[in-house]
């Protein structure tokens, strides 16, 4: 009796801190929405910011190149994408890292998603229209949304899958949901998507390509051990674990930025080369970049540039980590311009890790 009573307690506490901390987190975001300025040419990334719904990566092309079957995994959260087709492919252990709090509740989202939608429903949910068409605002180029999907985020849908839900995950839906008058459109329209077309969807991720391997990927994500982990890309090393592949995103991007970054090329490499030494198996692979263009570094930023020279600018053909003997995989590129051109994007992968 007196040991149920401890029990009982002991659940209660636990209970009061998840709610405590989903509520901050919901609190956090919304002050995140609310804030006064903003950057225009970039996302921003923090504790709890806007969600990608979709990788912005050819996840597809690049798993076609790099075998994560049987393996230990670490990757990027973001929009979950990553853990679902690496799931998929057969990973053994998958270990998610982000600085952003909020790709916990999106990556679990899509999960449960997984298990109660059909394939068709999936699609209405997550994206927010039938595909892009990059436009220019002035100098900046923009992405506008061709056909764009009033079922984006439907509450209707979402009672679907609450039921599939983490008890913390649910909650934190809820609570936007009733924030926003259970309008997904309302939602989106407040900044807390990063969102992605229907076409570019299923070109990106091999789960999105039928039917069969989205159903395939349904019971592949109940087989793999997953983790969550809140970290800066600098701090991953102190992580508890040891992987065989490590993904990196187009993080490097944004941290070696000209103007944003809080490091130099070299600095990058030597944490790569170095600092990540303790979290590596023996003969582990860093897909250390993700890059837009094979031949240009920050690809994504150049129409802008292009159209605001009236095409007197040259494009930029700075060699990036290919200097420091990563090996540059080439993959059909998934930004719209070079696509036509049936251009390449590429991502690197350091192997001097070895040890074997
Ligand atoms: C770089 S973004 C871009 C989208 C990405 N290419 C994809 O396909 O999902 C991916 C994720 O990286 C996270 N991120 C950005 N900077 C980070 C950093 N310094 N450390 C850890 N995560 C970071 C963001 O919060 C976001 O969820």
């Amino acid at each position: 009796m007196c040991y149920n009573a401890i029990v009982g307690s002991v659940e209660v506490v636990l209970r009061k801190e998840t709610q405590d901390y989903v509520y901050n987190a919901y609190q956090k975001t919304l002050e995140f929405l609310n804030r006064k300025t903003r950057y225009l040419l970039r996302p921003e990334f923090g504790e709890y910011s806007s969600m990608y719904t979709f990788t912005t990566e050819n996840i597809d092309g690049y798993l076609r190149k790099i075998d994560v079957s049987g393996k230990d995994i670490l990757t990027v959260t973001a929009s979950g994408d990553h853990l679902i087709n690496m799931a998929l492919r057969g990973a053994k252990s998958i270990d998610n890292f982000d600085v952003n709090r909020n790709t916990y509740f999106m990556a679990e989202l899509k999960i449960a998603a997984l298990e109660a939608l059909g394939y068709e429903e999936f699609l209405t949910f997550f994206t927010d229209s039938e595909k892009r068409r990059r436009d220019y605002a002035g100098i900046v180029a923009v992405q506008r949304k061709v056909d764009e999907n009033p079922h984006f985020f439907e509450y209707k849908i979402y009672l679907k899958i609450r039921p599939f839900l983490k008890e913390e995950v649910a909650l934190y839906w809820d609570l936007l949901y009733e924030e926003y008058e259970f309008s997904g459109l309302k939602m989106e329209e407040k900044g807390l998507f990063l969102g992605g077309d229907k076409e570019g969807a299923i070109n990106s991720n091999s789960y999105l390509k039928n039917e069969q391997e989205y159903a395939k990927a349904r019971s592949a994500i109940q087989q793999v051990e997953r983790r969550y982990y809140f970290s800066d890309i600098l701090q991953i090393h102190q992580l508890p674990a040891t992987y065989d592949v490590i993904f990196l995103s187009n993080i490097y991007d944004y941290v070696t930025d000209d103007w944003h970054g809080v490091m130099t090329e070299e600095a990058f490499h030597d944490y790569v080369a170095n600092g990540l030494k303790p979290i590596l198996n023996p003969d582990a692979q860093v897909a250390a970049a993700y890059q837009y263009h094979y031949r240009v570094k920050n690809a994504a930023y150049k129409p802008s540039l292009k159209n605001l020279f009236r095409g007197r600018y040259t494009i930029d053909r700075r060699e990036s980590l290919e200097k420091f003997g990563y090996k540059k995989v080439l993959i059909p590129s998934v930004v719209q311009e070079y696509r036509k051109e049936n251009g390449k994007d590429c991502f690197y992968v350091y192997e001097g890790g070895k040890t074997r």
